[in-house]
This record gives structure tokens, C-alpha cells and sequence, in this order.
């Protein structure tokens, strides 16, 4: 038997930013997604969700096209799976098990990188492929892109396969550069969720991506082919520049021009828990947030002003994609529980959902352990 976990991650700042070859500084949190799985003698993929009650069943051999599968969480098991066995030139062995979970699904905590995840550490050791994580962490961004239809970036897969413990991940997703970032012990994370679901899939994701990019082709056309990326557009440029780039691109080139340099000015932040400096930074990226990339919703803005005025609150923003689901606050140890308490009493006055707050610990990133002799001595078969 053998068990496959995978982390959940939440953004502490740089949103939006990782599909225009910016920065990001997730951290993969101690809610996760386990599988346990045996695997067989065959190419069938037999999984039971227990959090959904629901069983999947495909071929490995022959795995389904996107379009001749359900939507759900086969899609995300079926990508990686298509996408590994493609980079091997094989197909991958069979394998049959559970899943389980204490990550919250529709929370903007990542779920779907998640179960990507695991899927592809626990393949890449039972067929022995020896992808490193970052490879790994590509395959499933292509996963997702093709079996999802999400055009997500690469932040979430990073940061569920390339954390360590009681750090973020520093990721340039242009060079893909990564650097742990340790946490002040002295503050903890709260996810605090607005109970409202939000939905990735939904077209306005994939509408701001080609938002950025209409910006994209504007900025070259005045500053000249070196201009690939929003990255490549400096904030100087921006001050001159921006004025003549057409909305809405204007405002969402603003948005991540600026999260990009937050992201910088946040690791000296961090590293000096400055705490005056860290909450304006993450003030200032919540407001970007909702004021020029327009992904922020009255039960998200109520969240970041209950977690304001509650005690002990470093700095709090709406985390993920947005449109619904959690922010992130940092919060002084000592003062969680009144923290909790606090906002959990102000946002109920101002929103119909219940909200709930999670504490969490940094972990690593996903890792794949074998349990039982059978297994450790290479003689394992479905039964
Ligand atoms: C989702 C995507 C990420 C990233 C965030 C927004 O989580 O999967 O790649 O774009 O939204 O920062």
C-alpha cells in the first residue's frame, strides 16, 4: 500500500501575476489530499473519493479524451495521468484506492493542484519515472489547461510540489527561480473563508488572461518587441505608458505591474516581520484586486475589513483567483482565538454565508511513502 499526499496552498501576495511571467509567494498549507492506493497488475484506475462518494473508473491504456469524460475530478486524475504517460512513451501502471481530504473544494485553497499532485508524485514513483518536481509541476499546469480548460499559471502545481516547511515558496514564473522564504514563528495563517463558492472554470479567468494579453500587444507596439510579457514593463514605463493602453487592459496591466513590485517589497517584508509594511502591502493588493483587475465581491471586500479590525491582524487580502472563496490575514499567535472570534462576529453582520476560518501551519511539499511489506518488497497486486 502505498500513501500519496499533496498540500493546498494559499497565496500570501502576487495574484494574477503568475500568467504574465510575474512573481508569487504561496504557501502550501497543512490541509491536504491523501491517496491511498494499491496498485495492480493492470492499466485500470479504480479511485473512491470518500469526501464526494463517488468512484472513477478509466483505462490507462486508452485514457478518455476531455470531451468524453464528465466534468468533476476525473478530469484532473485523467490529465495528469495522460500527460505523464505521454512524457514516458507508456502507459502507466494501474492502481486502485482511496481519496480523502482535508482540503475544502471551491475555496480558492487550490484543491484541484492538489489532487493533481498526488496523482503525479504517486505515479512518478510507482512506474519510476523520475520527474523532478518542477517537470512534474509542468505536466500538471498542461493537465489542467487541457482537461480542466482552465489556462491557469503555474503557481498553485509549484507550490503543492516545491514547498518546505514554515516557508513560503518565492517563484519567478519566468525562470521558474524558487527560494524558500521562512515565516516569522511569531505569526500564523488564517484562511478565512467567505463561504461564498467561487468557480475557476467560469470564463472570467480565462477573459482576464486575455485581458493581459491585449495589454501585452499594446505595450509592444509602443516600447518595442522586447515587451513579451507584462513583467518585461517597468513601473517607470507604466507611469508613462499606461495612459495610452485601452481599457479595461489598462487597468488590469496596472493591477499586475504593480502586485509584481509588491511581491519584491513583501520578501524584505517578511523576512524583517515588518508588520506596518506587510499589511500595507497586502492593503494595497486587495485593492488592486478589486479597483483594477475587478476580481473581488462585496462578501471578500467584508472579510478583508472584519479581519482588519480584529485583534492581532498583521495584514489580510483576498487570496486565489478571486470572485468568492477565502482571504489570507497573518495574524499574531498569541491573539488567534479573539482574531477568530472577532471576525468571525463582524463579517456574519455583513454577509448572508457563513464563514470559518482555518489555521495553518506551512508544510512541504506533496511526497509518496509506502506502507506495508508487500509493497516495500516489489510484490504488490490488486487483490
Ligand atoms: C488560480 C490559478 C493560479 C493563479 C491564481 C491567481 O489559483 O490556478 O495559476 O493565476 O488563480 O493568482
Amino acid at each position: 500500500m502505498m500513501v500519496a499526499r499533496a498540500p493546498g496552498r494559499v497565496n500570501l501576495i502576487g495574484e494574477h501575476t503568475d500568467y504574465n511571467d510575474g512573481y508569487v509567494l504561496p504557501v502550501a498549507i497543512d490541509r491536504e489530499i491523501h491517496l491511498y492506493v494499491q496498485p495492480r497488475s493492470d492499466h485500470r484506475c479504480i479511485l473512491y473519493s470518500e469526501t464526494l462518494d463517488e468512484q472513477i473508473e478509466f483505462d490507462l491504456s486508452q485514457i478518455p479524451s476531455p470531451s468524453e469524460l464528465p466534468k468533476g475530478w476525473i478530469r484532473y486524475v485523467a490529465g495528469v495521468a495522460q500527460m505523464l504517460s505521454q512524457h514516458a512513451g507508456r502507459p502507466l501502471t494501474g492502481i486502485e484506492g482511496v481519496v480523502a481530504s482535508t482540503l475544502p473544494t471551491g475555496s480558492g485553497l487550490s484543491s484541484s493542484a492538489a489532487l493533481e499532485s498526488a496523482c503525479a508524485v504517486l505515479w512518478n514513483t510507482v512506474d519510476d519515472l523520475q520527474l523532478p518536481p518542477t517537470q512534474l509541476a509542468l505536466l500538471c499546469q498542461q493537465a489542467e489547461w487541457h482537461y480542466a480548460g482552465v489556462h491557469c499559471g503555474i503557481m498553485d502545481q509549484f507550490a503543492s510540489l516545491l514547498s518546505q516547511p514554515q516557508s513560503a515558496l518565492f517563484l519567478d514564473t519566468r525562470t521558474l527561480y524558487t527560494e524558500p522564504i521562512p515565516l516569522p514563528s511569531e505569526w500564523v495563517i488564517v484562511v478565512a473563508d467567505t463561504g461564498k463558492p467561487r468557480t475557476l472554470a467560469g470564463s472570467e479567468y480565462n477573459e482576464r488572461r486575455a485581458q493581459c494579453e491585449q495589454a501585452v500587444g499594446e505595450f509592444r507596439a509602443l516600447l518595442g518587441e522586447e515587451i513579451s510579457a507584462l513583467r518585461d514593463v517597468s513601473p517607470e514605463q507604466a507611469s508613462l505608458y499606461l495612459p495610452l493602453i485601452s481599457e479595461p487592459a489598462r487597468a488590469r496591466a496596472r493591477h499586475v505591474i504593480g502586485e509584481n513590485a509588491r511581491v519584491l517589497a513583501f520578501l524584505d517584508a517578511l523576512r524583517s516581520a515588518d508588520k506596518a509594511q506587510v499589511r500595507a502591502l497586502m492593503l494595497a493588493s486587495h485593492a488592486s484586486l478589486r479597483d483594477d483587475y475587478a476580481v473581488s465581491c462585496a462578501e471578500l471586500d467584508a472579510m478583508v475589513s472584519a479581519c482588519l479590525n480584529a485583534p492581532g491582524c498583521v495584514g489580510a487580502r483576498l487570496t486565489g483567483a478571486g470572485f468568492g472563496g477565502a482571504c489570507v490575514a497573518l495574524v499574531a499567535r498569541e491573539q488567534v482565538e479573539s482574531f477568530i472570534q472577532s471576525a468571525d462576529r463582524a463579517y456574519r453582520v455583513l454577509s448572508e454565508y457563513t464563514p470559518q476560518f482555518l489555521v495553518c501551519e506551512a508544510v512541504g511539499g506533496a511526497s509518496v511513502a509506502t506502507v506495508g511489506e508487500e509493497w516495500a518488497s516489489g510484490s504488490a497486486e490488486s487483490d
